[in-house]
């Protein structure tokens, strides 16, 4: 018998596709790539579809024309609690922690999934080492941490699902600078952690330049895209969004 061969290619291929709410089309003729163990970076102005193209990747919205290949397989007409056991996990914008719970009760939450069942205390332990101030906070209420705190915890929780590929949308939205910084650290932590990572920034300069692909898109569509160096060094990049 021959052995099984792992999937190559990229971790999720969309393309064609088309999503919005009800009647409303919001995203029109997407292509997108997200290599194996990359970062790839979604920019775009408040109201681009971002976060509606996050929502279609989990299956939350569902999908008009087009299709979403993730390891290999369509996931396209595939349920969202599916796609969250295959390994896809949602960082959403404004963090959604749930407040009047502790931070250890958020991150035992994470784990809540088939997926993830068995060796949570294990994950626990993981995730409190990759994060220390959530151990040292694992009794407080996820309402009375930083807002760069609470994105730490939504972060965590996320891994706490064992994911391959984490959609963080606007991680940084709201931030202090110098928590700012922080979250785009431990987003490169988690390439270097072996995690696929998808990420949504209106904070366009700093995502590219964490990043290794970026896409930007406006109105529903991508306008461009390219290595992330290419475009963090695009002129016309620069002048758009970077207010250079
Ligand atoms: N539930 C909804 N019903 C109808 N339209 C919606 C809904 N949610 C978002 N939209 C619309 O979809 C479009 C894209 O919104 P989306 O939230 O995906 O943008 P975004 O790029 O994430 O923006 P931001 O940077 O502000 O988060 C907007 O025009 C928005 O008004
Ligand atoms: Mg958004």
């Amino acid at each position: 018998m021959t052995p099984p061969v792992a999937p190559s290619g990229p971790l999720l291929d969309i393309s064609g596709l088309s999503s919005g709410y009800g009647p409303v089309v919001i995203l029109r003729d997407i292509g997108l790539r997200v290599e194996r163990g990359s970062i790839t970076a979604l920019v775009g102005p408040n109201g681009a579809g971002k976060t509606t193209l996050m929502k279609t990747i989990l299956g939350l919205i569902r999908r008009g024309a087009g299709s979403m290949v993730y390891d290999g397989a369509d996931i396209s007409d595939m349920p969202s609690h599916r796609r969250v056991d295959a390994g896809i996990a949602l960082v959403p914008e404004g963090r959604m922690v749930f407040t009047t719970l502790t931070v250890e009760q958020n991150l035992r939450l994470g784990a809540v999934v088939p997926r993830a069942h068995g060796g949570t205390q294990e994950r626990l332990e993981e995730i409190f080492r990759q994060f220390p101030k959530l151990r040292e906070r694992r009794r407080q209420l996820a309402g009375s941490m930083s807002g760069g705190e609470q994105q730490m915890l939504a972060i965590g929780r996320s891994l706490m699902a064992k994911p391959r590929l984490v959609l963080l949308d606007e991680p940084t939205l709201g931030l202090a600078p110098i928590m700012v910084k922080k979250v785009f650290e431990i987003i490169g932590q988690l390439r270097a952690d072996g995690y696929t990572v998808l990420l949504s920034e209106q904070n366009s300069k700093l995502a590219l330049e964490t990043a290794d692909h970026g896409y930007i898109i406006e109105n529903g569509i991508v306008t461009l895209s390219g290595p992330a160096h290419q475009l963090v060094d695009d002129p016309e990049v620069k002048r758009r969004y970077f207010g250079m």
